[in-house]
């Protein structure tokens, strides 16, 4: 607010001093001289608006980061007391002597649960101070896919407690793609752990892998779900950033999965693509990744 309104008064005086020099220039004839005047006095002003536009657009950069910090430390505090007040509440109820031995299995394994919870809170935001890094990406080579794949639906079916067949899966055997093994699982599991978490009822989730072209692999990861309306189509990648709907909130979240996510898929030499027809259509990511070629392990064959 501030800076629009010094901008306008930047502009302002602009326009006013050009006006003043030309009525200045007209009467007294001293041409050359006044041209100086209103070329300096020009210049200077342009750089004045200049900085002005740049700090305000620093401005609202900053301000729009200390919100997103905000709303991520909200949901920090929440993700960290819930399953704390939850364990401490098992602990205290495990200590009764009258407990029948149903109970006492029941409450270990929501205990599991909480520690399961915190845990996959943490390698979130380990694996978020390190997106960016330069040496993120350390071992790439040659991957086969559909046991990435089968992997990474398994340990996000686990976490929601589902039968990991509720995922189509179609990855040919024998589709290999250019990747880190570790980092390529990472962006796998959010990918399957979102389309999971943003269903309705029982998710239907299809994970499927096509070659495109000769030198690219798409991986495409789809559910029926909550959808996301185009305005947020564009801000998902951003740290922190969830959608400001109740039936996001209504779910955990830190917003950083999909930040890591398209960084390591950045490093990976890969594109992301999020698509959807709006809330309540559902959601399909796109992951174009290089195709693993049989040249780099092979002598190319010559063609006569
Ligand atoms: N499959 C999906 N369906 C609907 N919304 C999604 C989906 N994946 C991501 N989103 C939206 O993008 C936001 C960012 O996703 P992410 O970075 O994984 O954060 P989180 O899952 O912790 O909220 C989510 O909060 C949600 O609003
Ligand atoms: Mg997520």
């Amino acid at each position: 607010m501030l800076s629009a309104v010094s901008i306008a008064l930047a502009a302002g005086l602009i326009v006013g001093w050009i006006y003043v020099i030309w009525r200045n220039l007209e009467l007294s004839r001293r041409v050359a001289q006044n041209t100086w005047l209103l070329v300096a006095g020009v210049l200077s002003l342009v750089t004045i608006i200049v900085v002005l536009v740049l700090f305000a657009v620093f401005l609202a950069r900053e301000i729009r980061e200390v919100r997103r910090q905000t709303s991520f430390l909200d949901s920090v505090t929440h993700e960290l007391r819930s399953p704390l007040a939850s364990l401490r509440l098992c602990l205290e109820t495990l200590e009764r002597s009258d407990l029948a031995p149903e109970r006492a299995a029941e409450l270990r394994r929501m205990m599991l649960d909480d520690v399961d919870r915190l845990e996959a809170f943490v390698d979130d935001i380990l694996e978020a101070s390190q997106a960016g890094h330069a040496d993120r990406v350390r071992s790439i080579g040659d991957v086969e896919l559909s046991e990435v794949v089968a992997r990474a639906v398994r340990t996000a079916c686990r976490r929601y407690h589902l039968d990991p067949e509720i995922v189509t899966v179609d990855v040919p055997p024998g589709s290999r793609v250019r990747a880190d093994p570790t980092g390529l699982e990472i962006v796998l599991r959010n990918l399957v752990d979102n389309a999971i978490k943003y269903s309705e009822g029982t998710p239907r989730i299809t994970v499927v892998a096509r070659p495109v072209g000769d030198r690219h692999v798409e991986i495409l990861v789809e559910d029926q779900g909550i959808g996301i309306a185009r305005s947020d189509l564009r801000r998902i990648f951003e740290r922190f950033y969830r959608v400001p709907e109740e039936a996001v909130r209504a779910r955990r979240g830190t917003g950083l999965g999909l930040f890591v996510v398209q960084s390591l898929a950045h490093a990976m030499g890969g594109r992301l693509r999020v698509e959807s027809e709006g809330p309540g259509k559902g959601t399909r990511v796109r992951l174009r990744l290089p195709r693993a070629r049989p040249a780099d392990a092979e002598p190319r064959p010559s063609h006569g």
